[in-house]
């Protein structure tokens, strides 16, 4: 009896829920209708218009951050003004306007705001979901603190192609990891409520393909078939979606020869029709515009008028919209139910945050002291820049440091640089970030520092000075890499390398004989063969943030284990790339003389994806195919078994992969399709267990549509994409 009127009492609160959310959802559509019938056709093109605040002016040097334009009613955003003072001062403008419509400001808060964050390539090497939100959710809170309430982040390009600077930003090469983390991003920026005071809208960007540039090059043309773009590079947009992002940022690349912001296909049928996504898309900076420069439009007016049609709501920085908008309706071009729907999006999205209720309600100074670098902010960052360590090379028994060890040769510059640390897209403050060298000196030990080589030159300098500072050490640290400037947009490289002089310097230290750690400081995958050769210790560290120094300091000491995994293959050269490891079988697989593979290079990477060691060692074993008993939906289950073999506790990534073996289409020779992150005791054992659902067999077919054949699979898992364990498994 008591659990019947249980079951009643939840279905009548549920309902209740049900009921609230729809009165909810008419009361916003009452009042946003009801906005728009107010609204004159220009005060409607004004809300399609975000301008740059105070610092930047458009490509047409237009002042864009005028406040008269605002008072006028005739912007619907700002992006670039952070602060609550500053932002107080444009929310005020736009409360003058005839009918008082609140900005949104946004601003590309990418990896922490004024706390930083790792990169979030190097964040995606942590395979920790849990810890990817908790980052993002903080991220968010300090944001919204500031004043925020947009940020046009998460990326979720998906790239094989490290040529192309802007891989620091995304999550990789995965459609399936890369899947995970975007939605993790987008639940950790957005939270439940975007009315919440410290959560901001996400975007998800670069809507599509733009992680697939023609030869690396930023900003490039990309051209692909739908089946390639469906499995390979859309996944994560559209977990993104599903995930509940709020907004969307079309792409400056063109799609198939189409702009991407005008492109009626990505925008329209797949985003807004396809998948339901009911938030706005906003252009990239300036790219209605630039749809004059991709000679798809003669002038402003057309620009407009395309990418409208094709579903463009905000039109960022150019002023294409504002211009010509008002004209383009009067002369039917454009309808007028095309310029409401794009309007009511973006006002909806107002009304979400909570803006018509109360403009200024994140413009709190108490607030903005309380959580912007917050002790709390630096300790999510610390636990993530640690996660995201991952150690490429461990061979003689020097790491994790002993905590007697006394004194440390620290050598290159990077192991002093504030502002390297911070990486790209940056909106940290660098005074407060702790460097490599101040953390270890926090410690306690000695550190004998030298320079090693010139950051900008990149020659080796003062070797006598590097030689004395070995000498008084018991080891030799040396951070190598790239500086922040050198990983990011527009920053494509034709070469990958490190510097070959810093890649001597590593052979120089290590035949000193004192026991060497190499630190690889960047933000792509990067080519480093002499170093790989020579030195038995390499860490890679990418660029982490405010608290880059302790998290490396943590991990020398052995206070956390290290258990990154790469997010992407490191190549062994140039010519390797693009290079990822889901490549397909071919009708000449490699190996075989007559296979797709070099004549002068193997085709084997210098590091596969999800490679990554541990302090401890971990063995797999006893894989089993489970057929019985299983759950609604799931067609069986894959147990492994594994055990902590060295000597530290320690976590290791269980990475599930899957191979179709017969299809009607060409499918890769393995996906990724599940992981776990696993804790283990030294000497203990853990059986990890798989659920393998349509999710992990199907395919898109060329035409979007996701289905799943019968037939054999063969799973493999392991630690990496390489070192795998296979059964197979037929599903009837
Ligand atoms: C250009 C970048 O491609 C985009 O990611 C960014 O959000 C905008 N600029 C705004 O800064």
């Amino acid at each position: 009896m008591r659990k019947l009127l249980l079951l009643v009492w939840m279905i009548l609160m549920s309902l209740g829920a049900v009921a609230q959310k729809m009165s909810e959802k008419s009361l916003k559509n009452g009042y946003i209708s009801n906005l728009i019938k107010r609204m004159t056709l220009e005060e409607k093109a004004g809300q399609l218009w975000q301008v740059a605040g105070s610092f930047a002016t458009g490509p047409d040097g237009n002042n864009l951050g005028s406040l008269k334009a605002i008072a006028e009613g005739k912007v619907g955003s700002v992006l670039n003004v952070s602060g609550v003072k500053n932002i107080r001062k444009y929310q005020e403008a736009a409360m003058q306007s005839r009918l008082k419509i609140p900005l949104i400001f946004g601003m590309d808060v990418i990896h922490g705001f004024r706390t930083g964050f790792p990169i979030p390539l190097a964040e995606a090497s942590s395979f920790d979901q849990q810890e990817i939100q908790k980052g993002a959710r903080w991220t968010g809170t300090e944001a919204a603190a500031s004043g925020l309430n947009w940020t046009f982040a998460p990326m979720v390009d998906v790239g094989w192609d490290a040529r192309w600077g802007r891989v620091m930003e995304g999550a990789g090469e995965d459609p399936f990891y890369g899947s995970q983390v975007a939605v993790a991003r987008v639940k950790g920026l957005q939270g439940d409520d975007l009315a919440s005071t410290n959560t901001i809208m996400a975007c998800v960007k670069h809507f599509a393909g733009y992680g697939a540039p023609i030869a690396g090059k930023d900003y490039n043309s990309v051209d692909m078939s739908m089946g390639h773009f469906a499995n390979f590079y859309m996944p994560p947009y559209k977990a993104a979606a599903e995930a509940g992002a709020a907004t969307f940022m079309s792409a400056f690349n063109d799609f198939n020869n189409i702009p991407s912001t005008a492109n009626n296909f990505l925008l329209r049928s797949l985003l807004k029709e396809k998948w339901n996504f009911n938030g706005f898309i906003v252009s990239d900076w300036g790219s209605v515009g630039e749809l004059i420069n991709h000679r798809v439009a003669g002038n402003k007016k057309e620009a407009a008028n395309i990418a409208i049609m094709a579903g463009l709501d905000m039109e960022m920085v150019s002023n294409c919209y504002i211009e010509n908008l008002v004209d383009l309706v009067k002369e039917k071009k454009v309808s007028i139910n095309v310029v409401d729907d794009a309007v009511r999006r973006i006002l909806n999205k107002k009304y979400e945050l909570g803006l018509f209720e109360d403009p200024f309600r994140y413009c709190d100074e108490n607030r903005e002291k309380e959580f912007v670098e917050s002790a709390k902010s630096r300790e999510v960052a610390r636990s993530l820049s640690e996660r995201s360590i991952v150690l490429l090379k461990k061979q003689e028994n020097i790491l994790p440091f002993s905590k007697n060890l006394k004194s440390v040769a620290l050598i290159g510059p990077l192991a002093k640089s504030k502002k390297d640390m911070c990486g790209a897209w940056s909106t940290a403050n660098v005074n407060n970030v702790i460097t490599l060298y101040d953390a270890m000196k926090n410690r306690g030990v000695q550190v004998n520092y030298a320079q090693g080589y010139d950051l900008e030159s990149n020659q080796i300098v003062n070797y006598d000075s590097t030689l004395l500072a070995i000498e008084k050490s018991d080891v030799v640290v040396v951070a190598i890499g790239e500086r922040a400037s050198e990983s990011g947009e527009m920053r494509s490289k034709t070469d990958i390398s490190i510097a070959l002089q810093q890649q001597e310097l590593v052979s120089k230290l290590v035949k000193t004989g004192k026991p060497v750690v190499v630190l690889l400081m960047c933000g792509r995958p990067v080519i480093f063969n002499e170093v790989r050769d020579k030195a038995s210790n390499i860490l890679l560290t990418w660029w982490l943030g405010s608290e880059a120094g302790p998290a490396i300091c943590n991990v020398l000491w052995g206070d956390y284990n290290p258990s990154g995994k790469l997010p992407m293959t490191f190549p062994r050269n140039m010519g390797q790339i693009p290079i990822n490891y889901q490549y397909k079988s071919t009708g000449r697989p490699y190996p075989g003389d007559w296979s797709a593979k070099y004549i002068d290079s193997p085709v084997e990477p210098a590091y596969p994806f999800g490679y990554g060691l541990s302090y401890t060692t971990f063995k797999y074993s006893n894989l089993k195919v489970i057929s019985d008993n299983l759950n609604k939906g799931t067609h069986a289950k894959i147990s492994v078994d594994v055990t902590n073999t060295g000597q530290y506790d320690g976590e290791e990534v269980v990475q599930l992969y899957i191979r179709d073996e017969v299809a009607s289409v060409t499918r890769p020779i393995k996906e990724l399709k599940g992981f776990q992150k696993i804790n283990l005791k030294k000497g203990n054992t853990q059986t990890v267990v798989f659920d393998i659902t349509d999710n992990q067999l199907g395919f898109y077919d060329n035409n979007i549509n996701y289905i799943v054949e019968k037939g054999d699979f063969t799973v493999m898992v392991g630690g990496d994409s390489e070192n795998l364990s296979m059964k197979k498994f037929n599903l009837k």
